[in-house]
């Protein structure tokens, strides 16, 4: 098996390479991919940039390149739910494009013909991550995650999102990785780790919090690396 392992910030890929004996650098379509080995399990890391364009072509090149079989994406993100406090996680259970917007033809908000509104994550990679948590005492919570291009700072924009998605979350590649995986039929998960609340402050508590954010994240992961390896015997 090989796992795609995705951010789109360095912050959020760093501490994933950190625990790497080894990787091989491979440059692709203006991109570097981290070729390497987590203990027995072969894994390719790359950050793909900001947004859900340089999101979409880093995801399709992990899983058609450098075939992967398992996506897993981790990083942070703005909460909408007012439980989810800076530093928590959330899993997204389906996500949407809260910024496609074909609504004058009649259609729902994040819907075009031919996609739907959402994309569901892979129920068994969600159920390992739960059992993760519990295993080390680790606050998960499940939830819908809005993606657009977009930086949210903004309490409309906020509770459009909220009010039109039932959203807990937003970010800015989760629903095109998602698209990506759902299409190539290739099981995928997205972690966050919440650096802001999208609102007023966001700006100021996103670049306070992104590095500390991203390693929750990013170390969550590690831990569900171990957890597959171990059920892999
Ligand atoms: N990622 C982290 N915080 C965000 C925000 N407020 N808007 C969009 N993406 C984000």
């Amino acid at each position: 098996m090989k796992i795609a392992i995705m951010g789109a910030m360095p912050e959020e890929i760093e501490p994933i390479l950190s625990h790497l004996e080894s990787y091989e650098k491979v440059d692709f379509a203006k991109n570097s991919y981290y070729k390497g080995k987590y203990k027995s399990l072969d894994v390719v890391v790359a950050y793909s940039k900001i947004g859900k364009v340089f999101s979409t072509l880093t995801a399709t090149t992990m899983l058609e390149m450098f075939a992967c079989d398992m996506l897993l994406f981790t990083g942070v993100a703005g909460a909408v739910n007012p439980e989810l406090k800076i530093g928590d996680l959330i899993v997204a259970t389906k996500l949407a494009q809260h910024d496609l917007d074909i609504t004058i033809f009649g259609h729902p908000h994040g819907f075009v013909p031919g996609g739907s509104v959402y994309v569901q994550s892979d129920p068994d990679l969600r159920a390992l991550a739960k059992i993760v948590a519990s295993k080390l005492d680790i606050q998960l919570k499940e939830g819908v995650i809005a993606t657009g291009d977009q930086f949210i700072a903004d309490e409309e924009k906020k509770n459009f999102i909220a009010s039109t998605f039932g959203a807990d979350a937003l970010e800015m590649e989760g629903a095109s990785v998602a698209v990506v995986c759902d299409a190539l039929g290739v099981p995928f998960f997205i972690l966050r780790s919440i650096s802001d609340a999208a609102d007023m402050d966001a700006g100021f508590n996103f670049e306070e919090f992104v590095q500390s954010s991203a390693k929750i994240s990013a170390d969550f992961l590690m831990k569900m690396l171990d957890e597959l390896i171990e059920r892999m015997g």
